[in-house]
């Protein structure tokens, strides 16, 4: 090549420089906050690493490579990155940990009913009432990446019984009793005391928890969403809430957020909302530097790329 690397490193923390310059020596490294303010250098661009929207990317055209720093490409995946041969890849395992452990503190909260106890504390209240125990009930993980492995393992080490499904269900993961495939979600719903969602959000798992796998549900069950919203469709899941199908549900990941002041989900007396906050901690951030770094030292010596994204799978 005639001319040095350009690079631009979008919205990343500015400890992380060095070791982003470092894994591309003589490559020209521009750090900006967003795509906007570095749009004179998006036509000369050969990698991108953050978000770029439909004109920003029509706009680079010399462009390989597009690293997202979030694991779900959901809203990356728009119609123009996915008919351009720009190589995407994303940062899915980042959150796996964290994703994990919130998931394990709503189905304890909910099981707990925790919220009742914070409400009596703010009146100075001893409200002492039977609870439920993890232990000896079924967890059913919806997606077995990242997320899905890690919180199978934390299941089983309380002595939940676990159950997975995923697109490709012939993928075993220690922990996990069986796997279901997608054409199978009512049967894995009716099995399960939690269903917890960690799955990606694609064309083919919107609206994959549908009235039927709510009513396939037990009465008792408690339905989690630490991945994305939309998985589960808003109106089946109100639904199943409002008249009992289910006994409750933890929220992390909303179909549309921030969610809105008026939604009914925020009012339901046996639902735990959580902004999108599970996985926000200082290590995912630097899990998905970590495969930017790699990734680029594999650019560079022109080695294939981790994590690339299957754009028609959407994931
Ligand atoms: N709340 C947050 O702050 C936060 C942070 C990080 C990530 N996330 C979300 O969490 C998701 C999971 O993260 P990860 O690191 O575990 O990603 P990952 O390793 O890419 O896992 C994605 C999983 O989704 C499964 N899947 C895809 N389509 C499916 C379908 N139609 N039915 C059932 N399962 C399906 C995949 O199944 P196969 O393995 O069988 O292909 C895979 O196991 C991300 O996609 C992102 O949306 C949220």
């Amino acid at each position: 090549m005639d001319r040095p690397l350009l690079v631009l490193v979008l919205g990343v923390a500015e400890q992380e420089e060095e070791r982003i310059r470092a894994a591309a020596p003589g490559a020209d490294v521009v750090f900006a906050p967003s795509a906007a303010d570095v749009a004179d250098r998006l036509p000369d661009a050969d990698v991108v690493a953050g978000k770029l929207d439909a004109a920003q990317l029509a706009a680079a055209r010399r462009l390989r490579w597009v690293h997202s720093w979030a694991a779900g490409v959901d809203s990356a995946l728009f119609p123009e990155m996915v008919a351009s041969p720009v190589v995407l890849t994303c940062s899915k395992g980042n959150g796996a940990v964290p994703l994990a452990e919130h998931a394990m503190m709503l189905m304890l909260m909910l099981d707990r009913h925790a919220p009742r106890w914070l409400r009596a504390q703010e009146s100075r209240t001893w409200d002492r009432f039977r609870h439920g125990e993890l232990a000896g009930t079924t967890c059913g993980i919806v997606g077995m990446g990242g997320a899905g492995t890690a919180l199978a393992r934390r299941a089983a080490a309380f002595d939940m019984r676990v159950l997975g499904l995923r697109r490709r269900p012939e993928l075993q993961v220690p922990d996990v009793e069986r796997m279901y495939g997608p054409d199978e979600v009512e049967a894995f719903a009716a099995e399960a005391d939690f269903v917890v969602v960690t799955a990606a959000l694609t064309p083919q798992s919107r609206g994959l928890l549908g009235v039927d796998a709510f009513r396939a549900m037990k009465p008792t069950a408690r339905y989690v969403c630490v991945s994305r919203g939309g998985i589960a469709d808003d109106e089946a899941l109100l639904t199943a809430l409002r008249e009992g199908w289910i006994a409750g549900a933890g929220l992390d990941a909303h179909a549309v957020e921030p969610l809105p002041a008026d939604s009914p989900f925020w009012s339901l007396p046996n639902v735990i909302i959580t902004p999108h906050n599970g996985a926000t901690t200082a290590q995912t951030a630097r899990r998905g530097v970590d495969v930017f770094v790699d990734n680029l030292t594999r650019f560079v010596a022109g080695e294939p790329l981790r994590n690339v994204v299957d754009k028609t799978a959407g994931y």
